[in-house]
């Protein structure tokens, strides 16, 4: 059996014993939760040497224009699950089932930004965001996934957008953020090539009611999280544990995603699209040779399984080696799939959390501080790695980061502020890390901190707050953390 199938296998075990809270970070996350944070497990000899290439403080000046944004998305953050003719997802079946998430939470309220957008907005405008990416419902537009589009779930995003260009912020939004329609899964899924088809199909009729007035699109959210998490941990939506189908759904989610491109070009809308993919730098776990081979495939699984076959148009041939020719996902490509994958995009999101550091036996163990979320290693250098080599290997397409962030124990003091020094530190660290990649030649065009607000986060429930604004969910009051405060002057003198 392949090496990291193998490994994938064994990784189950671990995850289903850390039940449904586990992690998301997927293969990465799995490994870290596998070895419960042994500390046995940890890289010693970590070199604290401070970098002499980093910037001096309050040097950090960005380009003229660089695009100061925040995240979200729309099962996290709207609500109103049953509202104005929304359909079920396969997140609202997942949270639904017994066990499945932390404390049995669910997206049904939320942040119920679907009732207090307009608020969120004026959040947004307060705090001098540039542009704001956010997720649409696909079952909100078609509620069983394919047909007619329901107008009062188009004229929310409507209402959404026009609100943004109102304050002056860019919309960027993303078609796709795991909330499948249930209607969708029950005839197969990503499993099934035709939900690529009806995805097109949906993407078709977002771009023709809102296509000009959202300058840039994004197709699929991380389709290696549905893949490793939704398909081989169980961890999230549709939680199945079954490797075969993980790489042919990986194979229907970019084809979903080249179909979705094709779709933009053909209602001759002028606007950028591209796709939104969670990179992991990889790094050997030692100097051995076994180390180095090990960590080339690992890339394989978690980037160039992505990148090459979206921008070179061919999937890495170690990969398609390593799951072998009878494989689901390798007896699927079609003549031209890889062709419509690589139709070409304008622009490539970069989601940056963590490193994964890979042994020789293809095992991940951990070299640096984790956060809240045990799955992310806090290593602002990998962010820098990370946009430097896509630059190096593909070309100068323009990048955005839609995503980087870290969950913080926030509370509210009794004098109503919230001190998330952590978060500041964070951030700082990982916006020194692109200033120095945009120094180096990256074409870094904006950076879109993870999240705007706490929200739902999936298989954890309300457990880990990851917003610039907190929600104390009871009166779903926003206060601005001390981050949002410093993140507003970091706007406006364009950096640090
Ligand atoms: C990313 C997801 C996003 C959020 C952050 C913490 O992988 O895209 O929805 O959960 O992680």
């Amino acid at each position: 059996m392949p090496l990291l199938t193998r490994r994938r296998l064994l990784r189950r075990a671990a995850l289903s014993a850390t039940a449904a809270g586990a992690t998301h970070a997927g293969l990465a996350g799995a490994a870290v939760a596998g070895t419960a944070a042994s500390t046995a497990a940890l890289v010693t000899g970590c070199d604290t040497t401070p970098d002499p290439d980093a910037d001096p403080p309050g040097s950090l000046r960005f380009p003229p224009g660089f695009g100061w944004g925040a995240a979200t998305s729309a099962y996290q953050i709207e609500g109103a699950a049953k509202e104005d003719g929304r359909g079920a997802s396969v997140w609202d079946t997942f949270c639904h089932t017994p066990g499945r998430t932390r404390n049995g939470d669910t997206g049904d309220i939320a942040a119920d930004h679907y009732h207090r957008y307009a608020e969120d907005l004026d959040l947004m405008r307060d705090l001098g965001l540039h542009t704001y990416r956010f997720s649409i419902s696909w079952s909100r537009i078609q509620a069983d996934g394919s047909g007619r589009p329901n107008q009062r779930g188009l004229d929310f995003y409507r209402r959404l957008v026009d609100g943004l260009h109102e304050r002056d912020i860019a919309p960027m939004a993303t078609l796709f953020h795991w909330d499948l329609p249930q209607a969708l899964q029950d005839t197969g899924g990503w499993e099934n090539r035709d939900t690529a088809e009806r995805f097109a199909e949906y993407a078709d009729i977002v771009f023709r009611a809102l296509g000009d007035q959202v300058p840039a699109w994004l197709t699929i959210n991380e389709p290696k999280t549905v893949v490793q998490n939704g398909y081989l941990g169980g961890h999230h939506a549709p939680g199945k544990q079954d490797p075969a189908a993980a790489y042919l759904v990986a194979h229907h989610l970019q084809l979903a995603h080249g179909l979705a491109v094709r779709a933009l070009r053909a209602t001759g809308a002028k606007t950028r699209i591209g796709p939104a993919l969670n990179l992991h730098p990889c790094y050997p776990a030692n100097d051995t040779a076994e180390a180095a081979t090990a960590t080339r495939l690992y890339d394989g699984y978690e980037n160039r399984l992505y990148l090459d076959s979206i921008l070179k148009g061919a999937y890495p041939q170690d990969v398609l080696a390593d799951l072998g020719p009878d494989s689901r996902m390798v007896r699927c490509i079609r003549d031209g799939d890889l062709k419509v994958i690589s139709s070409p995009v304008d622009l490539v999101a970069v989601q940056y959390y963590t490193p994964i550091y890979v042994t020789g036996q293809g095992d991940t163990v951990r070299k640096w501080p984790t956060s809240e979320a045990s799955w992310q290693q806090i290593y602002p250098d990998g962010m820098y790695d990370i946009l430097t080599r896509i630059t190096r290997d593909y070309g100068p397409i323009p990048l955005t980061i839609t995503e980087n962030g870290l969950p913080c124990p926030d509370t509210l003091a009794s004098d109503g502020t919230i001190d998330d020094a952590a978060r500041i530190d964070f951030l700082r660290d990982h916006f020194a890390a692109a200033h120095r990649a945009i120094r180096d030649g990256v074409p870094l065009e904006s950076y879109h901190v993870w999240s705007l607000l706490d929200n739902f986060e999936w298989a954890e429930g309300y457990d880990q707050r990851w917003g610039l604004i907190y929600v104390d969910y009871p009166t779903q009051r926003r206060v601005l953390k001390r981050s949002a405060h410093w993140y507003r002057t970091v706007i406006r003198d364009n950096g640090l």
